[in-house]
């Protein structure tokens, strides 16, 4: 209990999937939690449920790709609470397509919704926690950001991006003494509504037959679960891993050991 009492975090995408897994999580372990999201009815509710367990949340609507959105949130995190301790660049997704398939504007998009928020949120978060004291900030990549897929040929060079980029501002946040950690954490499939959205079309089998076929591909026997993300999170969030920073963090069941 308590493994993040009173701080500050911020996770964006946070109305499902891994994102809320890593909300609740947070605010169970005494974190205020600030939830952002495009999906505000979905947001608001999961905020209302975390307060009503007794935790503080607040749920600010948030489009990663918008800059302007991302002052609006950062402008409310310090009015409200005056630093930033946690920031979870969750956020993210993909389409399913090969290099001869994918058009322009949906590798745009993508790159947009992956590495530009990632590259947005981490630039103003150095801005906010460099002069209140230092903070964790976690990168949400994938193993698409380690392998290649063929299948998957933006949301690999997209998660792959989000890796080296977070190494290279956690080397200038060590180098300029800022006590800020910066960190990715690499799912393996996760059983979340895109994630099995993404396994189905990736097999052309039903969700059922999908998550058969991929838990054979993780060597575990077993696709993952949301809570199994959140716990990396909450480690790299809190004090524990306080060593930690540049590094990736790999949970997926074995599928890039082999
Ligand atoms: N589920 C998996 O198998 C898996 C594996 C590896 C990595 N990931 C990564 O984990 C992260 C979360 O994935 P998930 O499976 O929980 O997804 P999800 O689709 O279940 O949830 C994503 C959330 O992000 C929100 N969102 C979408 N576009 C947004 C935008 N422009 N601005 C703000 N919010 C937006 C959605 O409304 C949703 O609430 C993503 O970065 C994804 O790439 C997921």
């Amino acid at each position: 209990m308590n493994r993040v009492m009173d701080k500050i975090c911020l996770i964006t995408g946070a109305a499902n999937g891994l994102g809320e897994a890593c909300a609740r999580l947070l605010a169970k372990e005494g974190g205020t939690v600030v939830l952002t999201d495009i999906n505000d009815k979905r947001g608001e509710t999961i905020a209302q449920e975390i307060r009503a367990a007794g935790a503080n949340a607040l749920f600010i609507k948030h489009d990663v790709t918008n800059e302007n959105n991302w002052k609006n949130v950062f402008a409310k995190v310090i009015e409200h609470y005056g630093k930033l301790d946690v920031l979870v660049n969750n956020a993210g997704g993909g389409t399913y397509n090969d290099v001869e398939t994918l058009n322009l504007t949906d590798w745009k998009k993508i790159i947009a919704l992956n590495l530009d928020s990632t590259f947005i949120g981490t630039q103003m978060a150095i801005n906010t926690m460099k002069d209140t004291g230092g903070g964790s900030i976690i990168n949400m990549s994938s193993v698409g950001g380690l392998v290649g897929s063929p299948n998957l040929v933006a949301y690999s060079a997209a998660k792959a991006g989000v890796k080296l980029f977070s190494k290279s501002v956690a080397l200038h946040c060590g180098q300029n003494n800022y006590n800020i950690r910066v960190n990715t954490v690499h799912p393996g499939l996760i059983k979340t509504e895109s994630g099995m959205e993404m396994a189905s079309k990736a097999t052309g089998m039903s969700v059922e037959d999908a998550e058969t076929t991929f838990a054979t591909m993780h060597p575990i026997g077993r696709i993952g679960k949301p809570i199994e993300i959140a716990n990396m999170v909450l480690f790299l969030a809190s004090d524990e891993s306080s060593f930690a920073t540049g590094g990736e963090f790999v949970v997926d069941g074995g599928y890039t050991a082999q």
